[in-house]
């Protein structure tokens, strides 16, 4: 949706700042899993949120962007080392957003998107992906915007891409304003060097609910959804307190908990709204009966059928002997790669 309300924003942010473009701008931005999530929109143009969110990034797991200024013809939106043309869908929603920064009407853009997220693993990209290209925009032009500033421009791709401008644990707070200027991300200080998360691939094949759409028809026919902003303020105090004494406990009780709380707002709606494969069930019961084992393991879901696990470093072996086919990711202790070094665009 390209509004007068986000280009009047986009304006405003960038009023002042360089029209003219370098040769390219390139960036990385890492993926995030909501350990709080944001479930509901309070203005749909903005994507103002209902309620804050708090996240953890995954590091190396996310998506590297190079962009280019065209003198005419059309946009180009590339995918893959091998730069494929995108699918018509993703095209759309890239070319829809670059409409909001072109300097001229004339001006296209060539952008070129790698993903590190196991691609077809059904993992939502579009996170790492609007905060790359917005991190990539800026680079091409050299507007040299604050954190914040960028977090911003990142929301009106997709809500939870504002959180992907930073590393670590990560919170979106609401804000209060209209015009949405204080409804960005900030780094949250604490660190938790033996933090796991593992990915499990349960099922590939494409969503059919958008994250959008989902909310919006939730916050409309759900009876549950009134509790949704109570129980978040409650789960971003538990994960706060968690984080401050690194109570892996709390933490990963705090996760699941509003995981599944999110979910059941989704089967209250009308009609219900079930992302899960018989594969997500067998996994989230998995999970538990390790737990009564005495391992300590938790699972987040977002808008789809793949699980995230939560666990500590001691306990890597054992999650991989359960589950063979998981990705893990140790968001402070992997190294994360610059496109430049890692090649992805050719060198
Ligand atoms: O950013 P969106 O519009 O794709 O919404 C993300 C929604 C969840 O992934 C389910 C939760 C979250 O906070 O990331």
């Amino acid at each position: 949706m390209t509004t007068s309300r986000r280009r009047e924003m986009v304006r405003s942010i960038i009023e002042g700042r360089s029209t003219r473009p370098a040769s390219t701008g390139t960036a990385y931005a890492p993926a995030n899993i909501a350990l709080c999530k944001y479930w509901g929109k309070r203005d749909a143009e903005l994507n103002l949120p209902v309620t804050s969110s708090l996240s953890i990034s995954l590091g190396g797991l996310g998506t590297a962007t190079r962009i280019s200024a065209l003198d005419a013809g059309e946009d180009a939106v590339l995918v893959g080392k091998d730069a494929v043309e995108a699918p018509a869908a993703f095209r759309d929603r890239v070319v829809r957003f670059l409409d909001l920064f072109r300097p001229a009407p004339d001006v296209r853009f060539r952008v070129h998107t790698v993903n590190s997220i196991p691609t077809g693993a059904g993992f939502a990209s579009s996170a790492s992906g609007f905060a790359a290209l917005v991190l990539s925009l800026d680079a091409l032009f050299g507007w040299k915007l604050d954190r914040p500033a960028l977090s911003v421009l990142a929301r009106l791709g997709s809500g939870s891409a504002c959180r992907s401008l930073y590393d670590g644990f990560v919170e979106w707070s609401v804000g209060t304003r209209e015009d949405g200027m204080d409804s960005h991300a900030h780094p949250v200080s604490e660190t938790w060097p033996g933090l796991c998360i593992g990915l499990l691939p349960v099922r590939t094949t494409e969503k059919t609910v958008g994250s959008t759409r989902g909310m919006d028809h939730t916050s409309a026919t759900s009876p549950l959804y009134a509790a949704w902003p109570a129980t978040v303020e409650r789960d971003l105090a538990q994960l706060r307190e968690a984080l401050r004494t690194r109570d892996f406990r709390l933490l990963g009780e705090t996760a699941e908990a509003n995981a599944l709380a999110m979910h059941a707002t989704m089967l209250a709606a009308r009609p219900a709204l079930l992302y899960w494969a018989p594969e997500t069930v067998s996994a989230l019961q998995a999970v538990q009966a390790l737990r009564e084992n005495g391992l300590p393991v938790y699972a987040t879901m977002d808008a789809g059928p793949n699980p995230k696990l939560l666990f500590e470093t001691p306990h890597e072996k054992s999650i991989r002997a359960a589950f063979p086919t998981i990705e893990i990711v140790r968001p402070f202790n992997d190294q994360v790669m610059t496109p430049e070094a890692s090649g992805v665009f050719g060198g």
